[in-house]
């Protein structure tokens, strides 16, 4: 392989401007190729963004043909994430699909089992996980510090955040804020956790704000057509129980904490600033405490914050991760195979709604 990677984007919208930023500054990377199925989208991006040399398309697949890649990042709705993934692989091109992974856990299934068959990498965009303090909660749960842990909460909210356009569209985005955000704070929780395997769920979920005209008049109420709240009580396997709660619009400003609770300590995540953005989205942290007993005494140790560095940014650093990880013939970053388990919860949740009874999740093998 040459000095640089070949790179295709597919799908040049909004998240894409984060990639372009991204990749202009991995000198590592060669973006070569950009398709959206938008006529004139790409070649718009190519200039915007200052790839004005990469060729463009409109069909995914006329770009796999005519390019010698060796890597795509897909930056679709979450609908076509399944499908150009599967696609993407067969043509042996290692594959930094966006989050949500997919729609459906068959799909998440059909993608690990594709980059599985063809030998690739196929990783999934969670950039939060490149927070410092993320690393931190990560390094603490790890740790054993918190003895066995039994009891996880986590979630996040925004008082007004519904995002409109293609993410309320069920046939584009497949679902709401319980997978657009939620997958993030579902990711939080089991990566700090190992993503232990998840046994079932209840769950349920509502469209209050986004089909009212009081406080969605942007559009016509039947035009909102997934959830913005869902709420689930999800039983890991390690006996451990994950409470999860997940909002784009609700009466309050915060979810609260993110907490882990241990039989010899507890863990304590604040959202950055009012939480308004919570699902952890974008790696903000506000603090970390350690509850436990010293000497019999109940004590609270503040954990100190990490700063970010100097011209840090945790999605150059996600896509980062994924060029070297292709150049060097590494591993993939967030594996597709680990965020099945994420989709298979997103997939229990939305069926535990939809029939009001507690649902078993079953993984098909990989
Ligand atoms: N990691 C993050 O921080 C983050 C932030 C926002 C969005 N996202 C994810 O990124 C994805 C895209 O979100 P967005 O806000 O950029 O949406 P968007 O609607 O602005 O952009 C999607 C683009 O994909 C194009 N497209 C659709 N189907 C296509 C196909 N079959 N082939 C080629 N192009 C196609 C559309 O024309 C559009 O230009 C979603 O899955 C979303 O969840 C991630």
């Amino acid at each position: 392989m040459s000095d640089s990677i070949r790179i295709g984007i597919i799908g040049t919208g909004n998240i894409a401007r984060s990639y372009a930023r991204a990749y202009r500054d991995i000198p590592e990377a060669e973006i070569v190729g950009l398709c959206d199925i938008v006529p004139g989208k790409a070649a718009a991006y190519g200039e915007r963004e200052g790839f004005p040399n990469a060729k463009t398309y409109v069909r995914y697949q006329d770009m796999l043909e005519e390019l010698e890649l060796d890597a795509v990042s897909i930056s679709t709705p979450n609908a076509s994430h399944g499908f150009i993934t599967v696609d993407c692989l067969e043509a042996g091109k290692h594959v930094l699909c966006e989050k949500p992974m997919s729609v459906t856990l068959d799909e998440a299934v059909n993608m690990a089992k594709a980059a599985k068959k063809a030998d690739k990498i196929l990783s999934i965009g969670f950039q939060p996980r490149y927070d410092p303090n993320m690393m931190a909660i990560k390094d603490i749960v790890q740790s054993g510090v918190l003895g066995k842990i039994y009891y996880v909460e986590t979630g996040g909210g925004r008082r007004r955040g519904i995002p409109g356009g293609s993410f309320i569209n069920k046939e584009e985005a497949g679902f709401g804020a319980i997978a657009d955000i939620g997958c993030y704070s579902l990711d939080m929780a089991m990566n700090a956790l190992g993503y232990p395997k998840p046994l079932t769920v209840s769950a349920h979920s509502r469209d209050d704000f986004g089909k009212s005209p009081k406080y969605s008049p942007a559009w016509a109420p039947e035009d909102f057509q997934v959830e913005d709240f869902g709420t689930a009580f999800i039983r890991l396997e390690g006996d451990i129980v994950l409470y999860f709660k997940i909002s784009w619009a609700m009466h309050l400003d915060s979810m609260g904490a993110t907490f882990f609770l241990g039989q010899d300590a507890g863990l304590k995540c604040t959202p950055a600033g009012t939480g308004n953005w919570g699902g952890a989205w974008d790696g903000g942290v506000g603090s970390v405490t350690l509850y436990h007993d010293l000497q019999n005494y109940q004590t609270e140790s503040p954990i100190s914050l990490r700063p970010r560095p100097q011209n840090f940014n945790i999605f150059t650093e996600k896509v980062r991760d994924f060029v070297f990880a292709v150049k060097d013939g590494g591993k993939a970053p967030i594996p597709g195979e680990q965020i099945v388990r994420n989709q298979a919860i997103i997939d229990g949740i939305l069926r535990s709604a939809q029939s009001g009874k507690e649902v078993d999740i079953e993984i098909p093998k990989i």
